[in-house]
């Protein structure tokens, strides 16, 4: 008798929970409804998990393939506003009703923090998909952008009104405006310009009050924090306002590799003795990973590629080349003159010919499982700590590491001008992937040996903090509990590497503007209570 009064109470008070989760979301359905502007029909914009296009749309923009697994915690609803005041009534329905909210526009964060929330459920995803206009204004050099556009549009919709005009943002086309941006945006433009953040000059946001708010409205503190405090910690951005830079009619790139057969260590060790000095028109990236050396396809052997934009013509980079680094022994044939739409697609990897319309599909080269950490680097690498680099990809099944020069206009701007901190001093930033194909069997393997990879180059990056970039999410470096009043301390950990100096300012922008902690996940920016403010 006992026991069956006490399952009943268990059946009952699941079936309660359950209807209580449903009456959560029917009410949020029916407060973001009454609240927005109804001249908009709203009703096609909720797409709850019953119904067939639930999973295609939340794995649409997501690119790490590690937090699709049928483990991985799933929203109650995917809601993808068409106009901004449904963004408004979104974030006021679900702080009134208490809703956990994740925001996502174009899905590629590393640790899917716009899509799944492991530290708080239930959970719902604002998916801004459909807010993607972009007004370019050619004789103002400017933009307005919607959040939910890929970066890849902006760069097709400048190109398309100018052939002299471009944008310093990623590399990878299908980056949303609105999480790129505020995490940083470096491409291969910015050692002459800077990155994303370096070039945007005003943004609309929604707070956590549901008001829109510009730059005027929303005051310096604020627009200073966005432009580099990472996504999701301050509210939602709508739009960002850019500021377009002028490139060439022609620009050049060249892919140059080297085996480790071809003297790859020794012409990598040039590389960094020059990489942040070059000529600021040109920028050199490496990618390394492992391939098969020759037709034996079981002998393995590291292959570096000098991928490289340059703002000119090839008879120049030659010249530019010839004198800061011969090393990699660059030839007129491996250049390819261009226009610098035409560069952006090559640098993503498209096939050579494809159509710049390809840009407008949002089209994604990369899903995969995997993990990934950055580092930054001071001082060259010692050859030696190379070797066993080289000894650690070999050991990998699908590792990938690449490195971005530094220097140049980003040497010249302040650290403390924007969140984003990595600047003089910084002679290349490194990026460490592990990618894998088999779900969720062989994950702790790939992370165990990423991690291992990461505490062997400890001695050759840099140090107090370790720094890493924000846009390169690493829950590895700490995370944020649910229970908010132990934050502050834990989240220095990682706050400081991400963000050195800036973090205390961060966070006293956070208090300001958000001192309930609404807009929040697992590395956002943490309040700090009242107990722990002298
Ligand atoms: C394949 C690949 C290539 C990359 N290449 C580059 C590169 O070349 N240069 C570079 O700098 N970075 C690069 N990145 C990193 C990239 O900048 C970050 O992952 C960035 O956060 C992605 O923004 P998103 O809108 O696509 O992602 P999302 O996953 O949608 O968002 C990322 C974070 O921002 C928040 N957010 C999203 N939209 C908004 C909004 N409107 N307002 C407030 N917060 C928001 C999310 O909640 C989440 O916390 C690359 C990433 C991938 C996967
Ligand atoms: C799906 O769930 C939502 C939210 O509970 C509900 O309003 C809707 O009627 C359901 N739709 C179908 C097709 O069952
Ligand atoms: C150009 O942009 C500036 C700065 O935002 C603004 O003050 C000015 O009015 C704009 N001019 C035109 C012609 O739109
Ligand atoms: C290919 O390389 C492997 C590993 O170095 C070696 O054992 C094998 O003999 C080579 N095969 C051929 C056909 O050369
Ligand atoms: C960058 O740092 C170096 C070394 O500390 C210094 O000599 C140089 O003046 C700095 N450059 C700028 C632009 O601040
Ligand atoms: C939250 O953390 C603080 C500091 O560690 C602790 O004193 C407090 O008891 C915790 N509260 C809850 C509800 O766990």
């Amino acid at each position: 008798m006992a026991l069956l009064s006490s399952l009943t109470l268990i059946l009952l008070s699941l079936i309660f929970l359950h209807s209580a989760s449903a009456a959560t979301l029917d009410n949020f359905i029916q407060c973001v409804t009454q609240n927005s502007d109804l001249s908009v029909p709203i009703s096609s914009a909720f797409i709850t998990p019953n119904t067939s296009s639930f999973t295609p749309l939340l794995q649409s923009s997501a690119q790490n393939l590690r937090y699709l697994v049928p483990s991985a915690p799933k929203p109650e609803v995917i809601f993808t506003p068409l106009h901004d005041s449904h963004v408004q009534a979104s974030v006021l329905c679900s702080k009134n009703l208490g809703i956990h909210l994740r925001v996502r526009s174009g899905g590629h964060d590393y640790e899917g923090l716009s899509y799944v929330s492991e530290i708080e459920r239930p959970f719902i995803v604002i998916d801004l998909r459909r807010l993607r206009a972009i007004d370019v204004d050619i004789e103002n050099n400017s933009a307005w952008v919607q959040a939910g556009a890929t970066i890849g549009e902006v760069y097709y919709r400048v190109a398309e009104k100018s052939r002299v005009h471009g944008f310093p943002a990623g590399l990878c086309t299908s980056l949303g405006v609105g999480g790129h941006i505020t995490g940083g945006a470096y491409g291969s433009l910015m050692r002459k310009y800077g990155l994303g953040v370096d070039n945007a000059v005003d943004a609309k946001i929604v707070d956590v009050n549901g008001k829109i708010l510009d730059r005027e409205a929303m005051g310096e503190d604020l627009f200073w924090a966005i432009r580099g405090g990472g996504g999701a910690s301050f509210g939602v951005i709508l739009w960002w306002k850019i500021k377009l830079v002028p490139v060439p009619e022609t620009v050049t790139v060249f892919s140059v590799a080297k085996t480790l057969e071809q003297d790859a260590t020794k012409v990598l060790c040039k590389w960094q003795q020059v990489v942040d000095k070059l000529d600021e028109d040109l920028f050199i990236r490496v990618i390394i990973q492992p391939t098969s050396e020759g037709k034996n396809t079981t002998k393995r052997t590291v292959l570096t590629v000098y991928q490289a934009l340059f703002l000119g013509d090839s008879t120049r980079l030659i010249q530019v080349m010839e004198k800061s680094f011969p090393e990699l022994g660059l030839t007129k044939k491996d250049c390819l003159e261009m226009s610098w739409i035409q560069s952006v697609l090559y640098i993503a990897s498209f096939p050579s010919g494809t159509p710049p319309e390809v840009l407008l599909k949002g089209k994604s080269t990369f899903k995969n499982y995997f993990k990934a950490k950055s580092d930054y680097v001071k001082e060259p690498i010692p050859e030696t700590a190379l070797e066993g680099l080289w000894k650690r990809l070999l050991e990998e099944d699908s590792p990938l590491t690449i490195w971005t020069p530094y220097g140049g206009m980003m040497s010249r701007i302040p650290e403390s001008e924007t969140p984003f901190p990595h600047r003089n001093g910084t002679v290349f930033m490194i990026q460490w992937v592990s990618l894998w194909l088999d779900g969720e069997q062989e994950a702790a393997k790939h992370m165990d040996w990423i991690r291992k990879l990461y505490n062997y180059m400890a001695p050759y990056v840099s140090k107090s903090p370790r720094e890493a970039y924000v846009n390169y999410r690493d829950l590895d470096l700490g995370t944020n509990k649910r229970n908010q009043s132990s934050n502050f301390v834990e989240a220095s950990a990682w706050g400081n590497r991400y963000f050195k100096d800036n973090f205390n300012r961060l966070v006293s922008v956070k208090n300001k503007v958000d001192p309930d902690n609404f807009f929040r996940h697992e590395q956002s920016i943490p309040v700090i209570p009242s107990s722990q403010l002298c």
